[in-house]
């Protein structure tokens, strides 16, 4: 099942990044996202990451202009109706991913390969949602999509194996490495792992173990981690946080993931992370 013309529903953080990593492996790749002008953002920022790649003498304006043609905007879900693949980013709410996977099911053909990036939500229930539940499945990219090779793949109790293996060959296809997830689990492996570990961060800036920058410092400097977990929160975003812990405590029960209440008043804040200028650092001013 070769799945050429792909589409990505949602052009926020991780959308605007998968938009990239599609386009960028040669794929027809259309943009859909119900803001308006969400998707001229989108592409701004994939032309920004190209320039800088160009400046660093690993691309030319040519390969740029290839990619970037690669890409096509659309206004309206209709106009998806051809495509092979759907990946779905918009909101981690289960209500609103339900929505629009029920609108594509009506609208792409019947081929078609529905699949969510959602962090943690569980593939069964979305897979539900549709008609075609053989062709539903989990592609989980992780952030930033542009530099991180690992995606991992959820497969609902009712995916075929056609579209499994289809999935994890699209992911070979635009260079990213399928971590196969064999049980459809709240959380699968990397964020029902990595969760509980920076809500306990978020305790100790709560508590005032330490300052945000010294916990940085000592997952950078003690774990060789490239960031450290206090502004992986801010890049994740603090709403995605707080849903994923939200989401993990409700199916996993028990108290492992029994949220900071400085995630919660982050968010009701507004401070949500880079993606608004603000989260647990200040970004409005570099
Ligand atoms: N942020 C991360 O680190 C990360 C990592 C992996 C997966 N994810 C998952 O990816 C998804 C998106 O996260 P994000 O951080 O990009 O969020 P975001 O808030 O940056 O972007 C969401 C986008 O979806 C759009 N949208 C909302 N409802 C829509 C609809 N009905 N139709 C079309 N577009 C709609 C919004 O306008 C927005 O542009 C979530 O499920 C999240 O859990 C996030």
């Amino acid at each position: 099942m070769a799945l050429n013309k792909v589409a990505v529903v949602g052009l926020g953080q991780m959308g605007r990044g998968i938009l990239q990593v599609c386009a960028q492996a040669g794929k027809e790749t259309y943009g859909f996202d119900s803001v308006p002008g969400a998707g001229e953002k989108a592409v701004a920022f994939a032309s920004k990451n190209l320039d800088d790649r160009i400046k660093k003498g690993k691309m030319t304006e040519d390969q740029k202009k290839q990619i970037l043609g690669n890409i096509k905007l659309v206004n309206k879900m209709e106009d998806l109706k051809d495509v092979d693949l759907v990946i779905e980013a918009v909101f981690e709410d289960i209500k609103i991913k339900i929505d629009v996977f029920k609108k594509l099911d009506e609208i792409c053909k019947p081929e078609c390969i529905l699949a969510s990036n959602t962090s943690a939500l569980q593939a069964t229930p979305m897979a539900s949602a549709v008609k075609r539940a053989d062709k539903f499945i989990i592609i989980h990219f992780h952030q930033p999509p542009t530099h991180m090779k690992l995606v991992e793949v959820v497969r609902a109790l009712q995916t075929s194996d056609a579209t499994g293996q289809a999935a994890v060959q699209f992911c070979k296809e635009i260079g990213k490495e399928a971590c196969d997830i064999k049980v459809d689990c709240p959380g699968f492996l990397t964020n029902r792992t990595m969760a509980p570990l920076l809500n306990e961060v978020a305790y100790c800036v709560y508590e005032g173990v330490a300052t945000k920058e010294d916990i940085d410092k000592a997952f950078i400097n003690g774990f060789n981690w490239p960031v450290g977990p206090v502004q992986l929160m801010d890049f994740i975003g603090l709403d995605t946080v707080q849903h994923v812990l939200e989401d993990l405590h409700i199916r996993r029960g028990g108290d492992k993931y029994c949220m900071c209440p400085l995630i919660g008043n982050m968010v009701a804040a507004g401070r949500l992370g880079v993606k608004n200028g603000i989260g647990f650092y200040d970004y409005r001013r570099k």
